[in-house]
């Protein structure tokens, strides 16, 4: 067993897990956070979809050996002081989601897109960066309009701000 010390969610924690231990499972077994998903383990249908030092990755793809000391943020780290975060409330306004098993992995990269595009994203450029994530229920339209809508509403809010 391999001790694997974690910044998750603003929060350190660390656990002990086998070196062939997941990622993906490491956060759901060990630390107790299910809302990452698990659709496919094989890196096809980014249910698993976390950030990792900023960026978005599929935590299936990654041992948790590999993680060791960087800063992690899972759905459970985007609402803060109750209030959903812009891209959370954007899905529930759109109807972004049905079954919602796809949709904590479509959040973390739609927050990661915002991020690295800011308001200046197109449908296109939506449908291109969601390539990596699958839905099997909604058809994609309605999650694109989320990531759009939100995109916009943290426009604003960055302009007023
Ligand atoms: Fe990771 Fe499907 S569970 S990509
Ligand atoms: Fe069911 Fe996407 S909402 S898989």
């Amino acid at each position: 067993m391999t001790k694997v010390t974690l910044t998750v969610n603003g929060r350190r924690v660390s656990g002990e897990c086998e070196d062939r231990t997941l990622l993906v499972n490491f956060i759901r077994n060990n630390l107790g956070l299910t809302g990452t998903h698990v659709g496919c383990d094989t890196t096809q249908c980014g249910a698993c979809t976390i950030h990792m030092d900023g960026r978005s990755v599929k935590s299936c793809s990654i041992l948790a050996v590999q993680a060791n000391g960087s800063e992690i943020v899972t759905i459970e780290g985007l609402a803060k002081d109750g209030e959903l975060h812009p891209v959370q409330a954007a899905f529930k306004e759109n109807h972004g989601l049905q079954c919602g098993f796809c949709t904590p992995g479509m959040v973390m990269t739609a927050v990661d897109m915002i991020n690295r595009h800011g308001g200046e994203l197109d449908e296109t450029t939506v449908r291109h960066e969601l390539e990596g994530n699958i839905c099997r229920c909604t058809g994609y339209h309605n999650i694109v309009k989320s990531v759009l809508s939100a995109a916009d509403s943290m426009k604003v809010k960055q302009a007023a701000e």
